[in-house]
């Protein structure tokens, strides 16, 4: 236009580091798995199943009915949502959950998140058993909260011993357990919660979070209910790996009600959105088709070991929808012979194991191909 001037943004070269960014943030990098356009992508631990055309359908019709309110503010507590998550987690968890119980969220990373907000923060520290989820200590650092690495068994089990002698030390506040882990696979008994509850209120009333977002591909049953009487355990979940739904981002929570009541001085007032419960309220209706898909990948995830042992690897027992196998001299270099093979794995760091998400039969010979020739190379 004639006569105003144009403001011009410069995008020369500035790097976070010369914003005036808070210290622990200094020369780090985002979380990110590689997103690369291969054929056969088997590295983020999603389930392969697209979700079924009457869900679908439900979906639009549920989206629509919401779009009519979407000039109001959605609910601010979910409530028709946590209801259902609810009764979801009663019919499956073996122990009795009401909405007062239930919290959700954008993920269960925000769910964590709003835990460590709520328990955590600057002058508080956190714990988990390494290597485990590395969300867990990326949050705990975004929301300065102080890490400590726990140790685990060659085996990738937890040492009860260990682990709670570190609680013992460290006196954290908040614990975090993840069963199943990942990347390794590995559940967690219930008598190994329990004994690092007891270790965690000893010094201090401390937060253990146990973090299941993979319990339903698991040969044992849930956590839940060592909830009973345990005002200071917090079990949390998520619909992006069961449900197939890791586009909707829906996490939720199962606590004592004061824990549902703590997360909400911390969360943004109307954070999941009308679109984003009309969804989960739909996926909900249709459970038991979707765990007739998660029945199938165990099948398949059972497969996985059984071959991979077959063609000479290392393989950790899994209870997740991956597996992790090994071991590897050159870690990376495997990553990427396979990757050259089409099929993109992925690389957790844990020196000599590599993590396969198990997909559709047809995804997992692929993979299985890839690594028979892998093999066959190592031997040369
Ligand atoms: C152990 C564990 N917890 C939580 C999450 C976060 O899942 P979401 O934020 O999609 O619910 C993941 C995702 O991979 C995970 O592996």
């Amino acid at each position: 236009m004639e006569g105003s001037r144009e403001q011009v943004t410069s995008n020369d070269a500035l790097r976070i580091d010369d914003l005036p960014v808070r210290d622990e943030l200094r020369g780090k990098s985002p979380y990110g798995a590689p997103q690369l356009d291969v054929p056969v992508q088997l590295n983020t631990n999603e389930n392969p199943y697209p979700l079924p055309e009457p869900l679908v359908a439900r979906i639009a019709e549920r989206v629509a009915e919401a779009a009519r309110g979407l000039n109001r503010y959605p609910d601010r507590d979910a409530v028709e949502l946590r209801t259902e998550l609810a009764a979801y987690l009663t019919r499956t968890g073996k122990h009795r959950v009401g909405v007062e119980n239930v919290w959700a969220a954008n993920g269960s990373n925000e769910v964590l998140q709003q835990l460590l907000q709520t328990f955590g923060g600057p002058g508080r520290t956190a714990i988990g058993f390494e290597p485990s989820y590395s969300m867990h200590a990326l949050i705990a650092r975004g929301t300065g909260t102080g890490w400590i690495s726990g140790p685990r068994n060659e085996d990738f089990t937890i040492d009860v011993a260990a682990a709670a002698q570190a609680i013992a030390e460290n006196t954290p506040d908040v614990v975090f357990i993840t069963s199943p882990n990942n990347p390794t696979g590995t559940a967690v008994e219930a008598d190994t919660v329990l004994a690092l509850y007891e270790a965690a209120q000893a010094a201090k009333p401390s937060m253990v979070v146990v973090d299941e977002a993979y319990v339903e591909f698991s040969h044992r049953d849930s956590l839940l209910p060592l909830l009973e009487g345990r005002p200071n355990l917090v079990v949390s979940r998520t619909m992006s790996k069961a449900f197939g739904a890791a586009g909707l981002r829906l996490g939720y929570l199962a606590a004592h009600p004061a824990v549902v009541d703590a997360v909400q001085l911390v969360r943004l007032p109307y954070h999941l959105s009308a679109v984003t419960q009309a969804t989960a309220l739909a996926a909900l209706e249709h459970t038991d088709t979707l765990l007739g898909y998660v029945e199938q990948l165990k099948v398949e995830r059972d497969r996985l070991v059984t071959e991979l042992r077959a063609l000479g690897c290392e393989v950790t027992e899994s209870d997740a929808n991956f597996v992790q196998f090994g071991r590897f001299a050159d870690t990376h270099g495997a990553w990427q012979r396979i990757l050259d093979r089409g099929v993109l794995v992925r690389d957790n760091g844990v020196p000599g194991w590599l993590r396969v998400t198990a997909g559709t039969p047809e995804e997992n010979d692929a993979f299985l191909d890839a690594v028979r020739e892998l093999m066959k190379e190592q031997k040369r």
